[in-house]
């Protein structure tokens, strides 16, 4: 029986860090000798093993050690502790521009990488077009790489990955640079890759292109592995924790906020929460009952009020705005201090992060008493679904009549 493509025993890779540089003659003379630095684990204790033809994704957190470890797999950082045996030519997509001169053309550097492998020229020859074709570089093949652009640099570091027969590809998060379509041809080659029993091990943001393209997950947290396994469980647990810490972190910081400011004439909003099905919380699944519920207050009972909450995704899309009817509130007349709702019986966002604007007007002067500008925000998860954008629509799929399963004798 052939051992694993990758094993890692024990592996532990260890950073010093600097304390602040001393400014003056006089600390430097009195720290003298001693150390001005710590040691800092970025990973520890790592052990599992890779078989040949499996597909490894690794996740974790910002800083969790992901790079660290995918560069002591791939030989170019050199563990502390433990040990890396590597079986089968390796290629590696690390950071961007990793692995490139940036003095040499883009050729000279496919002639370099190509090299590094062990690959003879006539091998790389062959495979030179297909290359420069893949990374859409044909006009700029013979420019110096330092000028090329971070698309570009990954686009040909990719595209050299792939094309040079390795046995084992570790790719970290540099695909998240290139553009959609790039990305996508991207992923087909890793899922062809995959199907010829070629071994993979990848780091990704993207949750949903790891459980695309990995059978297995190690969940690193704090440079220890948390969880490894069938990718669907590491996954699930890590998603779970993420939503817990996010719901503690919204959590901590409505309540550190000052109190919403008081509006024009007394009319104020004192306070929103957002309800789900067991009450109020900051994070919810697509489909859930959602509320927010707006308290406000004034001097006199409220005559003729609009009230108004828009929610804004956090990269900046407005996703809805809406006001209360008029002709429903113009003649009205509310208590001086109420509770107004807006409700919605499954809520229909899809994963993201939700900023939300709420605001009081008067219908007759057409003005605000107070617009509270994207003051609280909340979580969406979305489970297990196959749509992927802002928001459900309703929409439905209309098939044409499926015709009866045959009957089995
Ligand atoms: N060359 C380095 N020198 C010092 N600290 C480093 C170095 N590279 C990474 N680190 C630190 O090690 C930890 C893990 O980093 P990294 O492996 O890049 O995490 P991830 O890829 O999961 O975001 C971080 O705290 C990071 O700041
Ligand atoms: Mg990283």
């Amino acid at each position: 029986m052939a051992g694993p493509a990758v094993r890692v025993t024990g592996l532990g890779k260890r950073f010093r860090l600097y304390h602040q540089r001393n400014q003056t003659l006089k600390q430097v003379l009195v720290h003298r000798g001693r150390g001005r630095y710590e040691d800092f684990w970025a990973v520890r204790d790592a052990s599992f093993e890779v078989p040949v033809g499996a597909t490894l994704g690794i996740i974790g957190e910002n800083g969790s050690g992901k790079s660290t470890l995918l560069r002591c797999i791939a030989g170019i950082l050199v563990a502390d502790q433990g040990s890396v045996h590597v079986d089968g030519r390796l290629a590696a997509l690390l950071e961007v521009g990793a692995g490139f001169h940036p003095e040499y053309s883009g050729r000279e550097n496919i002639y370099l990488n190509g090299a590094l492998l062990g690959l003879p020229r006539r091998y790389i020859r062959r495979v030179f077009d297909d290359i420069v074709g893949f990374a859409e570089l044909d006009r700029f093949i013979d420019n110096p790489v330092k000028t090329y652009s971070s698309g570009m640099y990954v686009r040909l570091g990719f595209s050299i990955a792939v094309h040079l027969d390795p046995d084992i590809l570790v790719v970290d998060e540099v695909l998240a640079v290139g553009d959609a379509a790039f990305q996508r041809r991207c992923m087909d080659r890793i899922s062809q890759f995959r199907s010829e029993g070629r071994t993979l091990i990848f780091v990704s943001h993207g949750l949903e292109s790891v459980r695309e393209t990995c059978d297995t997950a190690i969940w690193l947290d704090g440079g220890r592995m948390r969880e490894m396994g069938a990718v669907e469980p590491v996954l699930g647990q890590y998603v779970a924790e993420v939503n817990a810490r996010e719901a503690i972190r919204l959590e901590l910081e409505t309540r550190a906020r000052p109190p919403l400011p008081g509006g024009r004439a007394g009319v104020g909003v004192t306070g929103i929460r957002f309800i789900g099905p067991d009450g109020p919380a900051t994070v919810f699944r697509t489909g859930d009952p959602f509320a927010v519920e707006i308290s406000y207050e004034s001097p006199q009972p409220l005559t003729g009020p609009r009230f108004f909450v828009g929610f804004v995704r956090e990269d900046g899309v407005t996703v809805l705005t809406v006001p209360t009817d008029d002709s429903e509130l113009e003649e009205a007349v509310l208590p001086a201090r109420g509770v107004v709702r807006l409700a919605m019986p499954a809520l229909p966002l899809l994963d993201g992060l939700f900023q939300v604007t709420v605001g009081i007007a008067e219908i007759r002067t057409e003005e605000w008493y107070t617009l509270l500008d994207r003051v609280y925000a909340f979580r969406v998860v979305t489970d297990q679904r196959p749509e992927r954008g802002v928001a459900l629509l309703g929409q439905r799929w209309e098939l044409p009549e499926l015709a009866p399963a045959p009957v089995r004798a």
